[in-house]
This record gives structure tokens, C-alpha cells and sequence, in this order.
């Protein structure tokens, strides 16, 4: 999106509040279709208050932490690609006439300052039109405005910058989301009305695609770390055991239908705000068409009653997104430890990597 052009050796970066997530693709060209083989991976943790709801406190640490993950990955290439996600990154679909572009990028400026919820002169601005070439003349054009506050840019920005990387553009988690699931299920892409859910630390991104078509991109400001606290809160346990039950460490000592209850209630919270959005979505597209199919991804996605509880909330078949189901992953040559255990929080980087190559 906020982009400064396209080069090779771009590697994608997704700076979460729990773990930065960097992914570098090989894409090769055969003949009309492209294939995507991972090439390195890197992966670290944050410590716990240097990304709080999206703001950076600690800039350094996250620095450090996006070195530790290239280092990790042995990625050498400095171009990075980072997506930001939260309440100040704005995604909407707008449907204007066709025009001329001069004509265009002022509508579109009058459109953003009448959808952003904060100061104009405080926002970056970028478009993208879905579809160019419409078969009528008379036929809107479906247009996703991306308005990000451009202190959210420069803070992250930075943090690339300390890490003497070069910063070739800026993205938004959803369309990551996006196109991770559009690579790895060509199949039900182009057919199905899809859900495309990425539970994080601090949030939620939450994308609906129907036929190919993106038709929402939300962040909700919630994720494990709010799990984490309260159960740390309510078992009078350590934030760093807490954080290890969560993850499926044995009860041991603790009161294994305590640690039931307080997950179930947080779960069913959670529900309560993914509902609103897919809701909204259901009673606003014209035909209130039903959601065929729920995706998760993100760490929190790995609590096992997950999948379950989206599928009994919103009778809906449900499944975890595989980033790597259609990009080819040599587990030879890449740290096994990635793909056996983590390949869930990947998406958005992943999605973010086939972004790097001009389809
Ligand atoms: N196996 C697991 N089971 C349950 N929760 C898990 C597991 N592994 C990680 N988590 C939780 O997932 C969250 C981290 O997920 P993820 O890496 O997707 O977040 P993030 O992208 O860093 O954060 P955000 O984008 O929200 O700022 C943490 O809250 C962590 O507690
Ligand atoms: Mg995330």
C-alpha cells in the first residue's frame, strides 16, 4: 500500500505485540501460474510491554527482537516489508462512479476524510481499486481505502530503521491475511464466502471474502494477551505461567476446571465481538448471504476448543488456515521447529511475502 515500488530479496515482516514473524518467498514464474517455495524464516518473541494495543513503548527492544528474527532466519536481505494492524489502521470499501484519475484521487481524499474517525492532516491515505476495468461504463468501482495515523507509520518505521534495514513499503495485516488464504486455497477462493479470522495477542484481524471479493477488513482490539491476563488474575498465578497453561502446559498443581471455565468465558467473549462484525457484514450485503466457511490463524488460535467454539457459535464448518499448504516448504533446509509447531501465527507474513513480486 504505502508503498515506495517493488524490488527482489524483499523480505515480509510481521511485527506482532507477542512475536515478530519474518517470511522471505522464492517466486518463480511458469508460464501464467507462479509458484512460491519459502526460502527463510525468523521468528521472536517480544518481551511483554514493548508493543501494548499496537503502540510501540520500546522501541529498542523491538528493534532488537526483528534483528534476533533475521538473525534466526539467516536472512540477509535488507529490504523489509512490515503490515501494521489496530484501531488506527482503517480499512473500508467504498463504491464510487467511474472517472477520470485526477478526478478520482479527489474523491477519494473526500470519501477518507469523511470515514476517518480522527484528524485528516494526522492520516496517511492510500487505495486500491478492485475492480480496474469494469465491463460497463455504468458499473461502480469497488474501491478499499487504507487510511493509517501516520505517527502508527513512523513508529514502526523507525524500528526498521534501527534494525539498519531499508523500508520498502508499508501494508495492512488484512490484506496478508488475504492473500495467504488466496495462494493457499485456490480453490475455494474464487467460490465461497470465507471468514478469514487471525487471532493475535492484542488482535483480531477479521477479513470476509466472498468470491474473491473482500468485503470486510476489521481489527478488533482483543486477543490472548487479555486470556493471558485473566487467567493470571483469577488462578493468582505468574503473566509467564499463565502464559504456559494457555499454550497447553499440563494443569500440574492448578485447578483444571478453573482453567476450563475462565479459557470458556473468554472464548465466548471473544465470540461476542467477532459476532458483531460478521453480523453487520450478514444483515449489509444485499443478498445476507452466509459464511461457508471460518479460517483461523494466529497464535491464540492454536487453544484447541478454538475451532470448536467458532463452529458451535456461528454454525459454521470451521478449520485452521495452513500458510504453507500451497507455498512449498523444505524442511530440510528451514527450521522444522517453525512449521511443526508455529505455522498458524505465519499467515499474515506469509500472505504479506507473496505481496513482494507484482502478480
Ligand atoms: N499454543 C497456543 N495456544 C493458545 N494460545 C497461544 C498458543 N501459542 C500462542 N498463543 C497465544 O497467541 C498470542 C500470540 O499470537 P500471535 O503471534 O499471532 O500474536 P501477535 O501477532 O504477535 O500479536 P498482535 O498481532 O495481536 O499484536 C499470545 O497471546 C499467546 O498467548
Ligand atoms: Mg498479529
Amino acid at each position: 500500500m504505502f508503498g515506495v515500488g517493488k524490488s527482489k530479496n524483499i523480505v515480509a515482516v510481521d511485527i506482532g505485540s507477542y512475536a515478530i514473524k519474518a517470511v522471505e518467498l522464492d517466486i518463480k514464474k511458469k508460464g501464467e501460474t507462479l509458484h512460491f517455495q519459502v526460502a527463510r524464516v525468523g521468528y521472536e518473541t517480544l518481551p511483554r510491554d514493548a508493543i501494548v494495543e499496537g503502540t510501540i513503548i520500546d522501541g529498542t527492544s523491538v528493534s532488537d527482537a526483528l534483528r534476533s528474527a533475521l538473525n534466526a532466519g539467516k536472512i540477509t536481505s535488507k529490504n523489509v516489508l512490515i503490515s501494521l494492524s489496530g484501531s488506527s489502521v482503517i480499512v473500508k470499501k467504498i463504491a464510487l462512479p467511474q472517472m477520470k484519475p485526477e478526478e478520482m484521487a479527489e474523491s477519494i481524499l473526500w470519501e477518507a476524510k469523511h470515514n476517518i474517525p480522527y484528524p485528516f492532516e494526522e492520516t496517511s491515505v492510500d487505495y486500491a481499486i478492485l475492480n480496474p476495468n469494469p465491463s460497463s461504463p455504468e458499473d461502480n468501482l469497488d474501491i478499499l481505502l487504507v487510511a493509517v495515523k501516520k505517527e502508527k507509520i513512523t513508529a514502526y518505521s523507525n524500528v526498521v530503521y534501527q534494525a539498519q534495514k531499508n523500508l520498502v513499503a508499508v501494508d495492512v495485516d488484512g490484506f496478508g491475511l488475504l492473500n495467504c488464504y488466496e495462494i493457499n486455497y485456490p480453490e475455494l477462493f474464487p467460490e465461497k464466502n470465507v471468514a478469514l479470522v487471525n487471532l493475535g495477542a492484542h488482535v483480531t484481524n477479521i477479513v470476509v471474502v466472498d468470491r474473491g471479493i473482500p468485503q470486510v477488513f476489521r481489527d478488533l482490539d482483543l486477543g490472548g494477551f487479555f486470556f493471558t491476563e485473566n487467567l493470571s488474575k483469577e488462578m493468582d498465578i505468574s503473566f509467564e505461567e499463565a502464559e504456559k497453561l494457555m499454550q497447553g502446559a499440563p494443569a500440574g498443581s492448578h485447578n483444571p476446571e478453573q482453567l476450563d471455565d475462565i479459557l470458556e468465558r473468554n472464548i465466548g467473549d471473544m465470540l461476542v465481538e467477532v459476532d458483531k462484525t460478521l453480523s453487520l457484514h450478514t444483515t449489509e450485503s444485499a443478498r445476507g448471504k452466509k459464511i461457508d466457511f471460518i479460517f483461523l490463524s494466529g497464535g491464540l488460535a492454536g487453544l484447541k476448543r478454538m475451532t470448536g467454539a467458532f463452529e458451535r457459535t456461528f454454525q459454521t464448518p470451521t478449520r485452521l488456515l495452513d500458510p504453507f499448504r500451497h507455498i512449498h516448504y523444505n524442511e530440510s533446509r528451514l527450521n522444522p521447529a517453525y512449521y511443526q509447531k508455529i505455522p498458524l501465527v505465519f499467515a499474515v507474513a506469509a500472505g504479506l511475502a507473496t505481496r513482494t513480486m507484482d502478480k
